[in-house]
């Protein structure tokens, strides 16, 4: 039976809660005998021996602060770091990861880990890039590839291998996951190297990808949206996929907080711009489809696509056409249709923008059939846009 002996101040009424429902099964992965304080607010609240100790109760107690801190060989860091991701393994699964600097996959996830010393975690010299992957096969990998290696260019990052070779580290790297539905994400960097500013004493540059397994969501219900009051990075680096998301996480935070999917992003002109991970496109009074210009904006691998499958609407008398061109808010507003475009999303109808129902409120038969039509491709489409996994 696990058993704390505590100095006579009172534990914390969660930990002791927490300790009377201890369960059978005590590990012995820790030291079995180990001295600990506990903090709160900063000051020492109690010091106690822990005699055995579960997984639960070491989460516990790593949460609460643990005074000493531990000097760790590599084998005992790589069992903390195992005992770290069982905490939180049902939140993501990460069935692979790839590594140039160990130079192979890993499906360990403690080992999926990259240096402290690379220029991308301390300096935000990377890229990134994202492809679906469904039903075993990755969707627009080659757009995706295309935008990373055109944003890798703009970061001034070298690339570790051609293009070739890193499409096919990429396969490989979901091939080893056995993953069927979920998405690979992948970064360049300039590599390790050492904590200045000038990457010139990073000797490679690395390549990192990572497949995280899970069912897309099947709610494509209406939602509403916010006109962001975070400032819009500029051009050059909205149209790059660089790792500098802060200004995206503030600004989707701040829908959040507002109780909203997602913020809308303005462009220096006032114009319609963005969402922090999405594309935005209307539907005019005039029943045409409408979507701003990408030259201050993210170019959307989604967004391109709905434009391309779109013409199968008009063919059909669904829509007018298709048009690319600024959009002023007043404009937006008052469209038929509004939705969210991105791989996150697919296409997602917006309802209301600000205080401003969109349409009718309701989702609109038109991203009901671009919604459609993107699932169709990702299913079916043609060899272009779905590359199929060797398992
Ligand atoms: C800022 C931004 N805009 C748009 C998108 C949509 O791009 P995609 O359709 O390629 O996912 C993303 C995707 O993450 C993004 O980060």
């Amino acid at each position: 039976m696990a058993s704390l002996r505590s100095s006579s101040q009172p534990i914390s009424q969660t930990l002791q809660i927490y300790l009377k429902s201890f369960d059978q099964q005590h590990d012995s992965l820790l030291s079995p005998t180990r001295n600990v304080s506990f903090y709160r607010h900063g000051i020492p609240s109690f010091r106690c021996t822990v005699v055995r100790i579960s997984n639960q109760a070491q989460a516990l107690i790593d949460s609460i602060q643990v005074s000493e801190v531990p000097v760790l060989s590599c084998e005992e860091v790589i069992k903390r770091l195992r005992l770290s991701r069982e905490r939180y393994k049902d939140k993501q699964e990460f069935p692979a990861m790839y590594s140039s600097v160990f130079g192979g996959i890993t499906t360990d996830p403690a080992a999926m880990v990259i240096p402290m010393d690379d220029h991308m975690v301390h300096r935000g010299h990377g890229v990134f890039d994202t492809a679906l992957i469904m039903d075993g096969h990755l969707y627009e990998l080659d757009e995706h590839l295309d935008r990373f290696l055109r944003s890798a260019s703009v970061a001034k990052i070298n690339l570790p291998f051609d293009r070739e070779r890193m499409r096919n580290i990429l396969i490989q790297t979901v091939s080893t996951s056995k993953c069927r539905e979920g998405c690979l994400r992948y970064w360049l960097s300039s590599g390790p190297g050492d904590f200045l500013l000038s990457p010139s004493g990073c000797s490679q540059s690395a390549l990192y990808a990572i497949v995280i397994k899970y069912l897309y969501s099947s709610d494509y219900s209406g939602i509403k949206v916010v006109t962001s009051s975070i400032p819009i990075k500029p051009p050059m680096f909205a149209t790059m996929k660089s790792i500098n998301y802060l200004p995206n996480v503030l600004c989707q935070m701040e829908a959040e907080e507002r109780g909203c999917f997602a913020s809308i992003w303005l462009d220096s002109d006032g114009f319609v711009a963005e969402g922090p991970n999405m594309n935005v496109a209307f539907v005019t009074k005039e029943k045409e489809l409408l979507m701003p210009k990408f030259d201050k904006i993210l170019s959307g691998c989604t967004a391109k696509r709905v434009l391309a499958l779109s013409e199968e609407l008009v063919k059909k008398g669904e829509i007018k056409g298709v048009c690319v061109r600024d959009v002023t808010v007043e404009e937006g507003k008052r469209a038929d249709e509004m939705m969210l475009l991105g791989g996150g999303v697919l296409v997602r109808p917006v309802i209301q923008w600000d205080d401003q129902v969109i349409g009718n409120g309701k989702e609109g038969p038109v991203a009901q059939a671009l919604l459609n039509l993107i699932l169709e491709d990702m299913k079916s489409g043609p060899p272009t846009v779905r590359v199929p996994v060797p398992y």
